[in-house]
C-alpha cells in the first residue's frame, strides 16, 4: 500500500486500494462539523432533561420529570374532563331517574346502551358471553327465557342483589328413589319435546305432580307460574345439559339427584349444580348509575319484557 504512492502531491493518506482508489485527507465541510457539535450539545441537554442514564438498580430521572405514563395520564385526564363536562347532564339523569323512566326516554336509553359495552365486557362477558348468548352453566341473556324475570325492574334487582337458585336434591322431600329419578327425568325430557302426555312417561308425570313436588316450583305444566329462579322445562334451552359431548338424560338425572346449590353440613354437595349470579351493588364502580345502565343494556339484548 503505502510503499508506492504514484500521487504523492495530491494530499492522500497513502491508503490505496485496487490500484487507484485512494483516501484523501480533506477536512469535513464546515456545515457538517457545526451539525456534529450541535448534536453533541443536544445529547448533553437531552441526557439531563429526560430520564436517560441507567444506574445499577434505577436510572436518572431527568430535570423535566417526564415519563410516558405521566404524559399518558395527563392526556387521559384532558379527555376525561371533556367527557365529564359533555355528558355530566346525562350521567346525572341516569343516577337520579328510575330505570323504567330511562327506558322510556329514547335519548337516555340510547346513551345508556352505547356506554355499557365496555362495562359489560369487563364485568359480565366472562360468564354470559359477548352478546349475552350464555355459556355452559351460565344463562343466556339475549332470549326471553328468564329465570328471574325479564322486566327492567327484575333485571335491575338481579344486578343489585345477585341471585341464587335453589332446587332440593331428589324431590322436595328428598325421598325419590333412583327409579323415581329416572322416570321423572324421562318425563322432563318429554316435556321439552312436547310429548308430556305420552303413556311411556306417565309414571314420571305422576311423580312430577305427586311426591317429587316438582310442580311447586316448575309449574303444573313445566313452566313456572312466576319467575322465581326455576327453569322453564318446556323449551329446548337447557341450563345444565348443553355441555357438548354430554348425554342429556345423564345430565338431567344428575340435576334431579343432586339439586341446585344444595349444601350439606355447610358444604356444597360434590355433584350439585352451582348457579350463582353475584351481587353487583358493591362490585361495580358508580353502581348507582352503572347498574341502571347495564339493566337497560341487558333488557335490549333480545329478551326484555
Ligand atoms: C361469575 C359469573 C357471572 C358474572 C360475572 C355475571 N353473572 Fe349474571 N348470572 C350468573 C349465573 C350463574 C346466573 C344464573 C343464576 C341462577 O341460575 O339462578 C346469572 C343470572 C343473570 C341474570 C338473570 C337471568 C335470568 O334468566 O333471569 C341476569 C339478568 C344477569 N345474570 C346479568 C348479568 C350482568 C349484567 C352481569 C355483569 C354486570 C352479570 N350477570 C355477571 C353468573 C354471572
Ligand atoms: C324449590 C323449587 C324447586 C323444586 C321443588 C324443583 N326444582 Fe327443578 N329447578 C329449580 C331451580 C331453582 C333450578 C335451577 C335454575 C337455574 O339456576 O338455572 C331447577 C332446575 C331444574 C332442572 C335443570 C333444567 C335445565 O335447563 O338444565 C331440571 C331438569 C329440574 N329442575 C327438574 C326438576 C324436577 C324433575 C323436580 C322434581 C323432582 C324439580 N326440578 C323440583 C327449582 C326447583
Amino acid at each position: 500500500m503505502a510503499q508506492h504512492n504514484p500521487w504523492p502531491d495530491e494530499g492522500n493518506t497513502g491508503h490505496i486500494w485496487d490500484e487507484d482508489i485512494r483516501e484523501l485527507d480533506n477536512p469535513p465541510p464546515l456545515w457538517w462539523m457545526l451539525a456534529f457539535y450541535a448534536g453533541f450539545i443536544m445529547i448533553i441537554f437531552y441526557a439531563l432533561y429526560y430520564p436517560s442514564i441507567p444506574l445499577v438498580n434505577d436510572h436518572t430521572k431527568g430535570l423535566a420529570g417526564w415519563t410516558q405514563i405521566v404524559e399518558y395520564k395527563d392526556d387521559f385526564k384532558v379527555l376525561n374532563d371533556w367527557r365529564e363536562r359533555t355528558f355530566a347532564d346525562k350521567e346525572e339523569r341516569l343516577a337520579s331517574l328510575d330505570v323504567t323512566e330511562i327506558l322510556k326516554d329514547d335519548e337516555l336509553r340510547n346513551y345508556a346502551i352505547a356506554t355499557s359495552k365496555v362495562l359489560y365486557g369487563d364485568y359480565c362477558m366472562a360468564c354470559h358471553g359477548a352478546g349475552g348468548q350464555g355459556n355452559p352453566n351460565f344463562p343466556v341473556l339475549a332470549n326471553d327465557d328468564w329465570l328471574w324475570g325479564g322486566s327492567i325492574k327484575a333485571i335491575e334487582a338481579t344486578l343489585i342483589n345477585g341471585r341464587v337458585g335453589n332446587m332440593p336434591a331428589r324431590g322436595m322431600m328428598g325421598n325419590l328413589s333412583d327409579e323415581d329419578v329416572a322416570a321423572v327425568a324421562d318425563y322432563t325430557i318429554a316435556l321439552s319435546e312436547g310429548r308430556a302426555d305420552d303413556a311411556s312417561v306417565a309414571a314420571g308425570k305422576a311423580i312430577y305432580a305427586g311426591k317429587g313436588m316438582c310442580m311447586a316450583c316448575h309449574g303444573p305444566a313445566g313452566k313456572p307460574l312466576a319467575p322465581t329462579g326455576a327453569t322453564n322445562l318446556t323449551d329446548q334451552i337447557w341450563r345444565f345439559g348443553g355441555t357438548p359431548g354430554s348425554d342429556l338424560r345423564d345430565e338431567v338425572i344428575r340435576t334431579i339427584t343432586n339439586g341446585v346449590n344444595v349444601k350439606k353440613d355447610g358444604q356444597f354437595l360434590a355433584e350439585t349444580r352451582r348457579a350463582e349470579m353475584p351481587s353487583f351493588k358493591e362490585r361495580l364502580p358508580d353502581a348507582d348509575r352503572n347498574i341502571k345502565r347495564l339493566a337497560v343494556y341487558v333488557h335490549q339484548l333480545g329478551g326484555g319484557q
